[in-house]
């Protein structure tokens, strides 16, 4: 098994680092978040440690989320023996439609989204519905950081360091009713900021919905990310808050989330409302169900290029299925996908 959830037999980052190494590069990533480049790494840092951080820009973080960093509890989850993907990968090659369909249109446009104040609503079948704005809706929660695959539809997967919360730490505080049967999750919609949005030629009926199933939902891996490589989410990622399911493809991680809402229905999802037929409801990673226009037995891990592609065999659900399969048992993942 690739993937480490710490139980009680679980070995953390800091059981294996010296304590006063571990606390530096804390204090290092700590730095980062509070606006100071991180210019060179310590001697101490390990070559994995280098490739993880060392170009990572510093943001300008909310004052909640540096109040919260230095509770993160690092590497709650992890990935061995697969590198961390470099940050100006998985901040330059994004697929977010709002602000253009190429690679590199959200990192270029991304910048003009407003993240602070943001709000989020919460409705629906549940015993505490409200709008929360984003620091009080994020008081009760603990960040964890995940490092998880991410594969997606189309083929390409990174191994991202996400900081974030178990989606079941949520459903604890709302109270789902009886009737709540799914989670479905809404993207901001604001033309004025989202080219994509204004474009005549866009496929997508906007807002970009995903949802879940309620037990999908309370599965420990899933989260709700609000950062990512230390710091908080960059504008491109899906700032300032984030579905990450990583046993799915990536499009089900719906990105700058202003709603979400408990339903008794299956919701309609954005990519399944286009084109069923390529994009199902579940979306679990599988080689061995291919997409209709492609293998998805293999997967190119970024960075890759002409002459170093880079391409791995694709795990069943990513890698995660002990931890997910029991949620599919009796399903026919050829017709559920
Ligand atoms: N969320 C919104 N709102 N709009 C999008 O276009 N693209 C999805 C998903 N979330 C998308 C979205 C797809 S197809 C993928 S693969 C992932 O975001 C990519 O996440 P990344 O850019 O952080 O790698």
């Amino acid at each position: 098994m690739l993937i480490k959830i710490p139980k009680s037999s679980g070995c953390r980052e800091s059981d294996v680092t010296p304590e006063s190494l571990y606390l530096s590069r804390r204090q290092m990533l700590g730095a980062t978040v509070a606006g100071l480049a991180v210019s060179s790494l310590p001697q101490w840092a390990s070559a994995a440690d280098a490739a993880r951080y060392a170009d990572v820009e510093p943001g300008k973080a909310p004052s909640w989320f540096a109040e919260k960093l230095p509770s993160v509890q690092w590497e709650a989850v992890t990935v061995k023996n697969e590198p961390i993907t470099p940050f100006k990968d998985a901040t330059h090659y994004n697929n977010f439609y709002e602000f253009g369909t190429d690679k590199g249109d959200p990192a270029a446009n991304a910048g003009s989204l407003k993240t602070e104040p943001w709000s989020v609503v919460v409705d629906g079948e549940v015993g505490k519905p409200g709008r929360y704005g984003l620091e009080d809706f994020m008081k009760p929660y603990q960040l964890e950081e995940r490092i998880y695959r991410l594969r997606c539809v189309e083929a390409w997967s990174m191994v991202i360091p996400w900081i974030g919360f178990p989606i079941s730490a949520l459903l604890k505080q709302v109270e789902p009713t009886s009737k709540a049967k799914y989670i479905r999750f809404e993207t901001l919609q604001d033309p004025k900021v989202m080219p994509g949005q204004r474009s005549g030629f866009a496929l997508i009926d906007w807002p970009y919905v995903e949802g879940l199933r309620l037990d999908e939902a309370m599965n420990p891996l899933a989260i709700l990310a609000v950062g990512m490589y230390g710091r908080e989410l960059p504008n491109q990622n899906g700032a300032p808050l984030r579905l990450v399911v990583p046993w799915k493809y990536g499009f089900k991680s719906v990105k700058s989330i202003v709603r979400i809402s408990l339903v008794s229905e299956q919701p309609k999802t954005t990519w399944q409302s286009i084109a069923s037929d390529e994009y199902g409801f579940y979306a679990n990673v599988n080689p061995m169900v291919d997409h209709p226009r492609w293998t998805q037995a293999r997967e190119r891990r970024l960075p890759s290029g002409l002459f170093s592609p880079n391409v791995r065999d694709t795990l069943m659900f990513n890698g995660y299925q002990d931890e997910v399969a029991s949620l599919y048992a009796g399903m026919d993942l050829r017709k559920d996908y």
